[in-house]
């Protein structure tokens, strides 16, 4: 299973902030927003990852996160020249998933949760058709929309509709397999050129290869798109972690609970950060037991 993080865009609900910073590497609390997704990719157990960047801010990015070799992971890059639509993310990627099947997850989505890593390393198995995340909430109009027939089953997406037939919408983590390349090439754009994820899982939906799995209150799901939203993700992640003491989507910490990188590993990155409390994070994880966490859950 290859990983793609989709973390293009222009940022333009958060402009100013976003004028020469790319959204994806604003913090959230502690750290950058490209670390939840990584680290929900991770905890997947995917570890070929492709970063698919603007090409004014891809030297951030690089600079940031490298390889992936310190965490364990490859990590590959690639430029989206245009805001061209999620579904693009598939064609650009086309060299990079090969014959595999892949998941992508969106660059300014948050997902946190009790089960959540067993449930995905459950899910992310290479099967035929598509797995999607559904998730109640209270303005179902910015996002794409499942609705439901009695049996549970979904019957329909749309894309941010004016009257929603439901409350759920779909997150920002998509599990494929290799036909989505195709499928994507045949996607439609729209007026402003854009090539929208909703056309490619309304695809699968047809032919009765789309799972929609509902993401119930155990959960919580944050996109921080907008100011008010970062605001609310910083916020929530702050209240976890002052209040148990650990970090969450902290890829060092990840990639040794997995096995990933050795003690020692971990040692020097936590000694490169040791200015900041993270880094004194990393020192203190160190004399647990690295299994004793319930990471994998
Ligand atoms: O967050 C989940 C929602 O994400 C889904 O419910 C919607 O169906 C899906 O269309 C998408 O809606 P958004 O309005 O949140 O999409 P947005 O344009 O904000 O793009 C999501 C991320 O993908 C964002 O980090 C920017 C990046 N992006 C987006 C587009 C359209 C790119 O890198 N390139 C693009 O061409």
């Amino acid at each position: 299973m290859k990983g793609i993080i989709l973390a293009g865009g222009t940022g333009s609900r958060l402009y100013p902030i976003t004028r020469v910073v790319s959204k994806q590497l604003l913090p959230v609390y502690d750290k950058p927003m490209i670390y939840f997704p990584l680290t929900t990719l991770m905890l997947s157990g995917i570890r070929d990852i492709q970063i698919i960047t603007t090409k004014e801010h891809q030297q951030a990015f690089q600079t940031l996160l490298g390889n992936g070799h310190q965490w364990g992971i490859n990590i590959s890059w690639c430029v989206q020249d245009e805001p061209n639509g999620i579904a693009e993310a598939f064609i650009l990627s086309e060299d990079f998933i090969g014959d595999d099947h892949c998941t992508l997850a969106l660059g300014d989505n948050i997902l946190f949760g009790n089960g959540l890593v067993g449930l995905l390393q459950s899910i992310m198995k290479p099967t035929l058709g598509a797995t999607v995340f559904a998730y109640r909430v209270k303005d179902p109009e910015n996002y794409g929309v499942v609705s439901f027939n009695n049996e549970g089953l979904g019957i329909d997406i749309e894309e941010k509709p004016k009257h929603p037939k439901s409350n759920y919408a779909l997150i920002g983590l998509y599990c494929y397999d290799n036909n989505v390349v195709k499928i994507a090439r045949d996607v439609k754009p729209t007026l402003n050129n854009e090539k929208h994820i909703t056309d490619i899982n309304n695809h699968y939906l047809k032919q009765g290869n789309l799972h929609v799995q509902s993401l119930g209150r155990g959960y919580a799901w944050l996109d921080a798109g907008t100011v008010e939203s970062l605001h609310n993700a910083s916020a929530f992640v702050r209240s976890v972690e002052s209040r148990q003491g650990i970090k969450i989507a902290c890829p060092e910490e990840i990639a040794w609970r997995m096995g990933y990188i050795t003690d020692s590993d971990l040692n020097i990155l936590a000694e490169n950060l040791i200015s900041s409390g993270y880094g004194h994070y990393l020192k203190e994880i160190l004399l647990e037991d690295r299994k004793k966490y319930d990471i994998i859950n």
